[in-house]
């Protein structure tokens, strides 16, 4: 089977990309992750897993700036499209559950995250943090 990214299988193929720090990344970030996910039947929730991370990158981390922004990576496992995104850190958040009132707008992305992975994980500090989450393929 051939893996060549501009082959048959390009929906298959691994991949890596640099964002910019500005909001319009995570539409990016979302076509990005849609157009290798060809090979699922529901790519649904992994394109909002990678839009929630993306979002929390440049909202709470260094990569809001421009120039620094953020990594998306995609692979394939076993289990299902693993998504990681590596931001720049933060000096003054680490990724949480929230457990919002009802009426308060914010802190609910991660809790799809979490509703919305086989697993999902966060390592790092304040200079680089790695974010991820695996989402099945039906
Ligand atoms: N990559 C990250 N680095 C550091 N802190 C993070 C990161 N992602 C999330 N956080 C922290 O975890 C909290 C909860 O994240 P979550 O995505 O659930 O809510 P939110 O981003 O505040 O709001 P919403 O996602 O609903 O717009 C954030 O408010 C932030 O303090
Ligand atoms: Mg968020």
């Amino acid at each position: 089977m051939s893996l060549h990214p501009n082959g048959p299988n390009r929906g298959q193929v691994a991949a890596l990309r640099w964002f910019p720090g500005h909001p319009s990344s995570v539409g990016d970030v979302r076509r990005f992750i849609a157009n290798r996910l060809q090979y699922c039947a529901e790519p649904d929730a992994a394109i909002l897993v990678a839009s929630e991370l993306a979002s929390n990158a440049l909202q709470h981390t260094e990569s809001g700036n421009w120039t620094t922004g953020f990594l998306v990576m995609l692979e394939h496992t076993a289990e299902g499209a693993l998504i990681t995104v590596h931001d720049a850190g933060s000096a003054s958040h680490v990724p949480y559950i929230a457990t919002p009132p009802l009426d308060t707008e914010r802190g609910r992305g991660l809790h799809l995250v979490d509703r919305l992975t086989e697993s999902w994980g966060s390592q790092g500090g304040p200079a680089e943090r790695m974010t991820w989450g695996v989402v099945r393929c039906h």
